[in-house]
C-alpha cells in the first residue's frame, strides 16, 4: 500500500517527511538512511529536533543504503562522509551504531553479504529513500533483479552523468560502481518513506507509482510493499494522472 502526499515545495516535503520519521526517533529503533540532496531537509529537522527537544540517538542504529566503490571514508564525496557532515556529527549517535556499506576492500562481495546479514539481525524499522532520475533506489539501477540483496552494482550512464558535478571540480573521475542494499534488502524494511522533489524526478515518480512493476523501474517494486509513504512536491508529481 502506497500513501501519496503531494505538497508545495521541497521545504514542505522535508516537514511532512520529518513528521513520519519522528515516531521512529526513539531508543531501540533501526533507521535506514539515504544520501543525495533529497533527504537533506529531513536531516536538518532531525538535528534541530535533537538540539531543541533533546531527542537522543544513543540507542538508535542506522544502516545506510549505499557507498561508491573505491572511495575511502575520508573522501569528500564518500557517502560515509556525507552522512557525518550532514547528520551524524550533529546528533549524539555513537559511531558503533552507524553502518554504511564500505566501497573499499579485498572482497566486496563478502562485505556485501556480511552487511545483508547485519540487516537480518537488526531489521530496519523505517527506510528513507530518495529516487534517481532513472527510477533507481539506493544504487539499484534499471535491470537489477528484484531478488538481489546487498551487492556491488554498475551505475548507468545517466547516474554517472548526474553525479559528475560532484567530482568534476576535484579533477577526479566519477565512480562507476557502488555497493548498495538491493531491492530485496529494501523491501525487508517494515516501513518505507520515499521523498522526491523537482521536475527532473517527474518521469521516475510516474513509473514508480503508475507504471507496471518491473525491474526496468527499480522503484516500482515499492508497489508490492505493505507500508510505503511517498512525499512529493508539485513538480515531481506533475506527470501523475490518477
Ligand atoms: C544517488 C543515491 C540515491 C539517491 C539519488 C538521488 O544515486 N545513491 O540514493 O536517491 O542519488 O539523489 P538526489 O536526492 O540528490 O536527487
Amino acid at each position: 500500500m502506497i500513501d501519496i502526499k503531494i505538497v508545495k515545495d521541497k521545504k514542505e516535503v522535508a516537514e511532512e517527511a520529518f513528521k513520519v520519521m519522528k515516531p521512529y526517533l526513539q531508543p531501540g529503533k533501526v533507521l535506514g538512511l539515504a544520501t543525495g540532496s533529497s533527504p537533506l531537509g529531513i536531516y536538518e529537522l532531525m538535528i534541530k529536533d535533537h538540539k531543541e527537544n533533546g531527542t537522543s540517538y544513543k540507542d538508535i542504529l542506522t544502516f545506510n543504503l549505499d557507498e561508491y566503490v573505491g572511495l575511502p571514508i575520508t573522501h569528500r564525496e564518500s557517502y560515509y562522509r556525507f552522512m557525518h557532515d550532514n547528520l551524524f556529527n550533529y546528533i549524539d549517535i555513537p559511531e558503533e551504531n552507524i553502518h554504511v556499506p564500505s566501497g573499499i576492500g579485498e572482497d566486496l562481495d563478502a562485505q556485501c553479504e556480511a552487511y545483508e546479514k547485519m540487516l537480518d539481525e537488526h531489521p530496519v524499522d523505517i527506510q528513507l529513500l530518495g529516487l534517481g532520475s532513472d527510477g533507481h533506489i539506493g544504487f539499484n539501477e534499471p535491470g537489477t533483479p528484484f531478488d538481489q540483496g546487498t551487492h556491488v552494482g554498475d551505475l548507468t550512464e545517466s547516474t554517472i552523468r548526474d553525479n559528475q558535478r560532484f567530482f568534476n571540480d576535484l579533477g577526479e573521475t566519477t565512480p562507476t560502481r557502488a555497493c548498495t542494499m538491493g531491492p530485496a534488502s529494501i523491501m525487508k524494511s517494515k516501513k518505507i518513506l520515499l521523498v522526491a522533489y523537482g521536475a527532473n524526478k517527474a518521469e521516475a515518480v510516474k513509473g514508480m507509482l503508475e507504471g507496471p512493476v518491473t525491474e526496468d523501474c527499480p522503484a516500482s517494486i515499492l508497489q508490492r510493499h505493505a507500508d510505503v509513504t511517498v512525499i512529493l512536491d508539485e513538480e515531481a508529481a506533475s506527470l501523475l494522472t490518477k
